[in-house]
């Protein structure tokens, strides 16, 4: 089997965490016998500094012929000034526009061994398992208008939020679906006390509902989720949000599992898909080593699981995750009491993770 992956590693730690998932990436596919074809592309920052914009035509007609897409991290301040739809972080919109990426797969599970990791109490997070799916095309994100402008001595802004029926139904359709195989529990967040948009969501999600009578529906408000998600997050099986409440929620919800450091995703839509871990390009951190690529590199398991069935592949990958963590290695996100823990560079956990992959498959010594 022959697979095309455009890697976008983009901005601040982008690079480093990107690194170690491309060498996951590569060393899973000899293993289990998947020819990994590799192209890169720019997009964000690194984009706008050689092309000029953050992200070319050329760029996006590559993404879509891949087979799936690996992004690092895009943004940071050198890019900050410039004008709204020039920064980095609209190559990434454009690339989930361009590729209907209306659906993003967080899941949040916390591995044993960073029980204590989390700033919640370990009964608080102990057997989390929590999946966000959030909308990814639609809502604040991209409705019109959008302007600031110059209004006597001041300025004025609007974005617009809205949604059409299609664009909720087929996302809670996703989320039905997806608590089917899990524990059938759906809980929808809006804010339905106050937003129109809102209210249109959860009549949708009401009426495909009673399409999956199986799965239980629950409606919350994105205030009282925010809550519930520190009080007590074993409630949740699937979270269903609209594409702003669900970037707001997973770093939230990315805590329980020890930090931002761990929270991989998956965008997809009708055709490939794009991984990408959730945390931004922290550039206070860049290339200094200090990343948790593991997020990244739990991201590539998630492609080997979803766009290309390849589960054991997929698992083979978290459990050399999980062993390496049951070792005691943490990078400084992941680090606490020093205790039985040796903190280890971006690099070094890649590298670490790579062997226990090629341990978990002899064939390939
Ligand atoms: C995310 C990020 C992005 C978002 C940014 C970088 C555009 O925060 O994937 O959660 O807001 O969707
Ligand atoms: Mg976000």
């Amino acid at each position: 089997m022959k697979k095309n992956i455009v890697i976008l590693s983009g901005d601040g730690i982008g690079p480093e965490v990107t690194n170690e998932a491309v060498k996951v990436l590569k060393v899973t596919g000899e293993a289990s016998g998947v020819d990994i074809k590799i192209k890169e592309g720019l997009i964000g920052g690194v984009s706008l500094d050689t092309e000029g914009i953050p992200i070319s035509d050329e760029t996006v007609r590559k993404c879509k012929q891949a087979d799936a897409l690996f992004l690092g991290a895009v943004g940071g301040p050198e890019w900050d000034a410039l004008p709204k739809d020039q920064k980095p972080e609209s190559g990434l919109l454009i690339l989930r526009k361009e590729l209907g990426l209306f659906t993003n797969l967080r899941p949040v599970k916390v591995f044993p061994s960073l029980f204590d990791a989390s700033p919640l109490r370990r009964e608080i997070v102990q057997g989390i398992d929590v999946l966000v799916v959030r909308e990814l095309t639609g809502g604040i994100y991209f409705g019109k208008p959008r302007f600031i402008e110059s209004v006597g001595d001041e300025e004025h802004a609007v974005d617009t939020m809205e949604y059409r029926t299609s664009e909720i139904e087929r996302i809670a359709r996703v989320a039905f679906r997806a608590a089917q195989d899990r524990r059938r529990k759906v809980v929808s967040v809006d804010k339905a006390n106050i937003l129109m948009t809102s209210q249109l969501w959860r009549k949708t999600v009401n009426r495909v509902a009673k399409d999956y009578p199986d799965v239980s529906l629950d409606h919350m408000l994105v205030d009282n989720c925010a809550m519930q998600l520190v009080r007590n997050p074993k409630q949740f099986d699937v979270l269903l949000t609209c594409n702003m409440f669900g970037d707001i929620l997973s770093d939230e919800a990315s805590m329980l599992a020890g930090s931002l450091g761990m929270l991989p995703s998956a965008s997809l839509g009708d055709c490939n898909g794009l991984y990408e871990p959730a945390h931004g390009s922290a550039p206070d951190i860049a290339g200094k080593e200090l990343a948790n690529p593991l997020a990244a590199i739990c991201s590539v398991a998630l492609m080997y699981r979803l766009s290309f069935g390849m589960e054991s592949a997929a698992r083979c990958i978290e459990n050399g995750v999980q062993s390496v963590l049951n070792e005691g290695f943490r990078t400084s996100d992941l680090f606490s009491s020093g205790n039985g823990e040796t903190l280890v560079s971006t690099s070094e956990m890649g590298n670490k993770v790579m062997e226990r992959i090629k341990d978990s498959f002899p064939s390939s010594q």
